[in-house]
């Protein structure tokens, strides 16, 4: 092996060249970051609740069963001094299948839900309260709806996986080639290219492997969003670097090495 790369330097190539190959990699980080809001919008429901957390990833590869907090809490003597007949009143209401229809039903009178949790939970659960349980706001039927029902979220089906996989694995993979190449062709340390390069790759392979894997495993939802990430950052940072090389003063280019 030859002691330096035989690469061309980006530096090197006529300006001409280096405005079209400029534009191109801005095209291509654009559309990352284009990518990267699709994906959140189109994700953030997946774990039925408002916002894009580690919830809606954990659906959209393993899947949610989790019971509604609202039955455990009452179910486990929350609060304890919560008469009888009220608990019986609301666990018979979490049971039920017409959970928003009865919540503030007038026909219920002071057994419907949104009384009896008026009158003994809005002390410790509402905004304003002094009281510990301002955390968990139980005033208005936004606060209770997300608390009230299961969930029972089924993973993405293996074929839709399959289809998703098929075009994102390629074109990923070639685009990290892509900027890796430029990447090399920069003056920027090697150790710093190197490093990038081996997180975008380890990135990928382990996000796109653990998109399986996490079916069975839910621990692996973290490998997806590391990697992801790891992937995502190295084809940004390759790409800004291999702009700035291009574009910056000054610097050895390969003529002056005299190598
Ligand atoms: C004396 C104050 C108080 C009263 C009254 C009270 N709670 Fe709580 N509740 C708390 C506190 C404190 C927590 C824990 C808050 C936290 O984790 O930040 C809590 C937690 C909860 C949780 C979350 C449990 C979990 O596992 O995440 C639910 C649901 C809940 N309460 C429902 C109710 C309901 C329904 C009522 C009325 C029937 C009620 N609470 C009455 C103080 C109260």
């Amino acid at each position: 092996m030859s002691e330096r790369s035989t690469l061309p330097r980006l530096k090197d190539l006529c300006p001409i060249f280096r405005v079209g190959v400029s534009c191109l990699v801005l095209t291509l980080l654009g559309g990352y970051v284009v990518s990267g809001i699709h994906l959140r919008n189109h994700a953030q429901g997946r774990d039925e609740r408002p916002g894009f957390t580690l919830d809606d990833v954990r659906a959209a590869y393993h899947g949610i069963s989790a019971p509604s907090t609202l039955r455990r809490a009452i179910k486990e003597d929350h609060p304890q001094d919560l008469a009888r007949t009220d608990r019986e009143a609301l666990l018979a209401w979490l049971d039920s299948d017409r959970i928003s229809e009865d919540y503030d039903n007038l026909d219920l009178g002071d057994e419907a839900p949104a009384e009896i949790i008026a009158a003994s939970c809005l002390d410790c659960h509402s905004r304003g309260s002094e009281n510990a349980g301002a955390s968990i706001p139980l005033e208005y039927w936004d606060d209770i709806r997300p608390l009230a029902f299961s969930r029972d979220i089924q993973p993405t089906p293996n074929e839709i996986i399959a289809l998703s996989q098929h075009t994102h694995a390629p074109a990923m993979a070639m685009v990290l080639l892509i900027v890796g190449g430029l990447g090399a062709m920069t003056r920027w340390p090697r150790a710093l290219v190197g490093v990038l390069m081996a997180a975008g790759g380890v990135g990928l392979l382990a996000d796109m492997g653990a998109w399986w894997l996490a079916k069975d495993n839910a621990v692996w939802v973290y490998v997806i969003v590391g990697g992801g990430i790891a992937q995502g950052a190295s084809v940004m940072a390759m790409g800004l670097l291999a702009i700035v090389d291009m574009w910056a003063p000054g610097g050895r280019s390969r003529a002056d090495e005299g190598g």
